[in-house]
């Protein structure tokens, strides 16, 4: 696969994975391809735990469906993620950013703008759906071969200092190294959030996994071998629309076209 191939069929995965082991030789070329990653001044701030243990697996499963639970019902999900939802073709045309929510249960159809905001937020608690997705959740985590977390070393990662926003860059192109290098294994991969978004919930995890008090752990994913007509997800959604170039890039000066007429 060509790298302009892995860039553009690069994608979130958010159906289950294959229940396939993450092989040895494919784990070892994950780290070496995000070892790959540019730092400052090859600082490398980054560390891996790859985690292939079910009963791990099991455990993280189950925080990130409680968390899930936790921030539909207490309305923070749909206060801080409602402006990105998109519920039509034409909505994502003239927005080209967002993610579409088109797979959603035939009940929830006709109401599913109102369901997914805030006060939508409210009726769903009463009708369990936060349960419902924390499960979908859970068992989509808890059905990954193998998670994969990253952690900062304090030298570098302080936060408000230059070298905390250098060592963030440089973590973003170890995530793009490794989601560019499942592209190219046949594996998919999708960033576990929910938790990050409860302290106590990450704290969990970060004393499961031992993560020293030098590091930071910043960030998970769920990874695996991919199969095409996966079960979506109760609800679901697509984000692969992107702006136009003439949208995201200006030539020479701010406003500018930047196609060079
Ligand atoms: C910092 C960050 C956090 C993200 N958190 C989640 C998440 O919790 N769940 C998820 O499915 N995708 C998550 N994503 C993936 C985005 O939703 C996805 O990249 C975007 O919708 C574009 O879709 P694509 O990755 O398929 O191109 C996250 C991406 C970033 C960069």
């Amino acid at each position: 696969m060509d790298i302009f191939e892995a860039i553009q069929n690069r994608r979130t995965t958010n159906t289950a994975f294959i229940d396939k082991s993450v092989s040895e030789e494919h784990i070892e070329k994950l780290i070496k391809m995000a070892s790959c990653a540019p730092s400052h001044f090859n600082s490398q701030p980054w560390r891996f735990v790859v985690i292939t243990d079910k009963n791990y697996i099991h455990q993280i499963g189950k925080i990130a469906g409680d968390s899930m639970v936790q921030l539909m019902e207490d309305g923070r999900f749909w206060k801080q993620y409602n402006k990105y939802f998109r519920f039509s073709e034409d909505e994502i045309e003239k927005t080209k950013d967002g993610i579409f929510i088109d797979h959603v249960p035939m009940v929830l159809r006709p109401f599913i703008r109102t369901v997914m905001s805030e006060t939508g937020g409210k009726v769903l608690a009463k009708l369990k759906v936060p349960k419902i997705l924390g499960k979908d959740e859970e068992e989509l985590v808890a059905g990954s071969p193998m998670l994969f977390a990253i952690s900062l070393t304090k030298d570098e990662y302080k936060k408000d200092e230059l070298p905390g926003m250098y060592s963030l860059i440089s973590m973003g192109a170890v995530i793009q190294n490794l989601w560019l290098t499942t592209t190219a294994l046949g594996m998919g991969m999708q960033f576990i959030s929910t938790p990050c978004e409860i302290p106590e919930k990450w704290n969990e995890i970060v004393t499961m996994l031992n993560i020293p008090e030098d590091y930071e752990m910043l960030a998970i994913f769920r990874m695996g071998y991919v199969k095409e007509d996966m079960k979506r997800p109760s609800i679901d959604w697509k984000s692969s629309q992107r702006k136009s170039i003439e949208e995201l890039a200006y030539r020479n000066k701010w406003g500018n076209n930047i196609i060079n007429s």
